[in-house]
């Protein structure tokens, strides 16, 4: 019986957790598996709505950290991390993609001796001043078991010098998660309460730092976003982050001003039913780059970088940076593209049989 301790912290750690705990839990000859939230991620709708969405257990362990400086919210983490891993003495400590939460609990278990799993290992954007970045280098250099969502994860730890049976290519779980709820999103009404016509909307979300901090990259990206949304209205239910810069920045009026709609951020079910129905998605984060790629929906990702390749690979994922004429450009084309991404390919194992590959592989590690 292996014991486990699956680490959750903030809100798109949740959709990959949630697979690999229900896996865990039906092989309950096998493993013994715990939920830790770290509680980065706080708010009602940024984390409780999640797993309500995906019919988790609440979790076995709440650490309450909250939002901070990096530093702070990293080395809290850690201070709350280690007494209960000294405690329950896992087999395993599982962790997720690149949040801070990662590489704390990563670290703490590094230094006790408790192995590590790490879900999403590889992907690389080469840019370090990406806080995530810096969180995924730091984190797959100490695990010991890498499990990675495509093959140029792989290819990266091999330049990296990390040993190849430590690496195991394992597919994208966040996809089995997509797979198994597309079903239920379908009952959402969100697009009846917001008033949306299938097809004829865009959905966008904007969260990081290196866009939205910035009074001028932030103003330039609305202004593009703007002219677009003249084309086809845009859904936007913004991050707190996000809230808070358009306040501080005034740029309320200039958003009521175009076709843009900001709303609160929406459950996992919600989101889903949202995106899966829209012409186009406009994003910043990592997940919705994978689950457009899913989906077959065309996708242009506001970001100079991407550390998910293969979603462009694909066909449907277009990386058009923060030149506003570049993603005006683009979001026109896909507009008047009948059925942009149609041609697209689905990558290997995105096939929502992940968790069942990450179960098979720490029982062959242990
Ligand atoms: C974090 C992750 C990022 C991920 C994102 C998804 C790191 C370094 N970054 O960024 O990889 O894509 O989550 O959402 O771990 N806040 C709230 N309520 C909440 C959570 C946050 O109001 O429930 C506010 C905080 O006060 C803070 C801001 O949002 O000012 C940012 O939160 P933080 O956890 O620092 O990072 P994210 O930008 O969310």
């Amino acid at each position: 019986m292996i014991k486990v301790l699956n680490i959750v912290g903030a809100r798109p750690n949740f959709m990959k957790i949630a697979p690999i705990y229900a896996e865990m839990k039906r092989r309950e000859s096998e493993f013994l598996p715990l939920i830790v939230h770290t509680g980065q991620h706080y708010d009602e709708k940024m984390s409780d709505a999640f797993f309500n969405d995906l019919g988790m257990l609440k979790p076995d362990v709440y650490l309450g950290i909250g939002s901070a400086s990096h530093a702070v919210q990293t080395a809290k983490i850690m201070l709350e991390f280690e007494p209960i891993v000294l405690k329950e003495k896992p087999d395993w400590v599982l962790v997720v993609g690149d949040v801070n939460s990662t590489i704390a609990c990563a670290l703490v278990c590094s230094k006790l001796g408790v192995k590590i799993a790490h879900v999403e290992a590889g992907l690389r954007s080469w840019d370090r001043d990406m806080p995530e970045e810096i969180n995924r280098i730091l984190t797959d250099s100490i695990s010991d078991l890498l499990l990675t969502p495509s093959p140029d994860g792989n290819e990266n730890l091999k330049k990296e010098g990390i040993p190849d049976e430590k690496v195991k290519l394992v597919g994208n779980v966040m996809i089995d998660s997509l797979f198994r709820n597309l079903e239920f999103a379908k009952k959402s009404n969100i697009r009846e309460e917001l008033g949306l016509i299938d097809k004829d909307y865009a959905a966008m979300t904007l969260h990081r730092p290196s866009n939205v901090d910035e009074r001028e990259t932030f103003e330039g990206l609305l202004d593009a976003l703007s002219e677009i949304s003249q084309k086809i209205p845009i859904i936007f239910p913004a991050h707190p982050r996000t809230a808070s810069r358009i306040k501080e920045f005034g740029f309320s009026d200039r958003i009521a001003n175009s076709n843009i709609k900001i709303v609160e951020p929406l459950g996992y079910l919600d989101f889903l039913n949202l995106m899966s129905n829209s012409k186009l998605v406009l994003t910043d984060s990592g997940g919705l780059q994978e689950e457009t790629t899913a989906l077959k929906i065309p996708c242009l990702t506001l970001r100079e970088n991407t550390e998910r390749p293969i979603t462009i690979e694909m066909g449907t994922n277009v990386l058009v940076g923060t030149n506003p004429e570049k993603i005006k450009q683009e979001a026109f084309k896909i507009l008047e593209t009948e059925d942009f991404a149609k041609d697209a390919k689905n990558p290997p194992l995105w096939d929502g049989k992940t968790a069942e590959r990450i179960c098979d592989a720490l029982i062959e590690t242990s």
